[in-house]
């Protein structure tokens, strides 16, 4: 096996750079730790963007893959397999809703959700054809496709990729006035992250999200929620949204549904909005193929405890106010939810990159991002001597 800098510099070699990944070589993982390819061992405090919700190799999801692999792992959605109704229906009944359409990316169930808002638009609002128009917050993110970067705010993100796809209308996030005055008769879906997590753990003023709620029923416009990041446990509830006792027409899934294992996505939602795709209208090869299938089901159990969403409100909890107490001794702000937080560092001190080298050097691995902010995400098995370790060498690297 190559050392670290010698992967490293292969790694550089060999790949475009269309990512700026921190100097480390991971080699194998369990529960919250990593070990790089010369033994030393992180805490993972990112946890893949929440798609290791549950750990790295949690039990339970290890053995549903295996037996998976052992028996079947893919069929196309040409024939029926053993292990797609109980998914469908047991993910169906965790978010409340009738239906669900399993694909594999987030950015898929990005598009798959735009792709039904529009149909949905045209076929049951009456929105005259090609008219139909989906509101967005400014700083979101939804993934990277060419429809999806075209609404994107962040030039990094956007610029260069264009033509755009057209039919998007951006408004200030949090900004109930804005959203409302935006949406028209061809409005079909507003959609929007209910916390923003790549603009760094952005949690919009109490009452935005039950607002926009009923801003939707009002104008029959269906409330499509990106819980990619956000759903699922990383919040201290099963969605983000349920913080404020709010349902959304179409919740957005991935990242921990696959159980950190396999690429899992999902859109859930009720009959009358779901039901508007008919045979040849959408789909994909791999989604909702068995071992997908299989382990999504043991994540949906997992979740069905409530066991993860009490551990990261209780755990998450401790992390913010571990985080607090940093605030005015190198921290200018924290934000977040659960076990889930965006610190912004003092620019006078470092970069939110500098920060996480410095934190990598003392055994905990983190991500920057815009700048001068940090995101912390670790994984839900996370134990509290943990959150405490992470908070400390945290401390120490403001401290200088
Ligand atoms: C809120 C949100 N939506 C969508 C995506 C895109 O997911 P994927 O990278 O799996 O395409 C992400 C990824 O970070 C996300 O955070």
């Amino acid at each position: 096996m190559l050392r670290t800098p010698e992967a490293v510099r292969d790694a550089e070699r060999w790949t475009a750079h269309n990512y700026h990944p921190l100097p480390v070589v991971i080699a194998s993982a369990e529960g919250s730790w990593l070990t790089d390819v010369d033994g030393r061992r992180y805490l993972d405090c990112l946890a893949g963007y929440s798609a290791l919700n549950f750990g790295h190799r949690h039990p339970k999801l290890i053995e549903a893959a295996h037996a998976q692999l052992d028996r079947l792992t893919l069929t196309s959605r040409a024939f029926i397999h053993d292990q797609f109704a109980d998914f469908c229906r047991e993910l169906a009944e965790l978010c409340g809703k009738d239906l669900v359409l399993p694909m594999n990316t987030g950015a898929e169930a990005v598009e798959t959700g735009i792709k039904v808002a529009r149909k949905w638009g045209y076929q049951v609002k009456g929105v005259a054809p090609g008219q139909a128009n989906i509101v967005v917050a400014e700083g979101n993110f939804h993934g990277r496709t060419t429809t999806i970067v075209s609404f994107s705010t962040d030039e990094d993100a956007r610029a260069d990729f264009g033509p755009y796809t057209p039919g998007f209308t951006v408004v200030p996030y949090g900004d109930l006035a804005a959203l409302t005055a935006a949406i028209d008769e061809n409005t079909v879906a507003v959609l929007i992250e209910p916390i923003q997590g790549e603009q760094g753990v952005v949690v919009p003023p109490a009452g935005y999200l039950p607002g926009v709620r009923r801003v939707c029923t009002e104008r029959n416009v269906l409330f499509v929620a990106d819980e990619i990041q956000s759903g699922l446990g990383r919040t201290g509830d099963t969605f983000a949204c349920d913080h404020e006792g709010v349902t959304p027409d179409m919740y957005l899934l991935g990242k921990a549904l696959g159980g950190g294992i396999v690429p899992v996505s999902a859109v859930a939602a009720n009959a009358d909005v779901l039901g508007v795709l008919k045979p040849g209208q959408h789909g994909s090869t791999f989604g909702g193929n068995p071992l997908a299938c299989a382990v999504a089901t043991e994540v949906v159990r997992l979740l069905a405890t409530g066991e993860f969403q009490r551990r990261s409100a209780e755990l998450g909890a401790r992390l913010h106010a571990g985080l607090t107490a940093l605030v005015g001794k190198g921290l200018v702000a924290v934000r977040g939810r659960g076990l889930w937080a965006g610190l912004d560092i003092d620019p006078a001190l470092m970069s939110g990159r500098e920060a996480c080298e410095r934190l990598m050097e003392r055994g905990v691995l983190a991500k920057d991002t815009h700048g001068s902010t940090i995101r912390l995400a670790p994984p839900l098995v996370i134990t509290e001597e943990e959150i405490d370790h992470a908070v400390a060498q945290l401390a120490a690297v403001l401290a200088g």
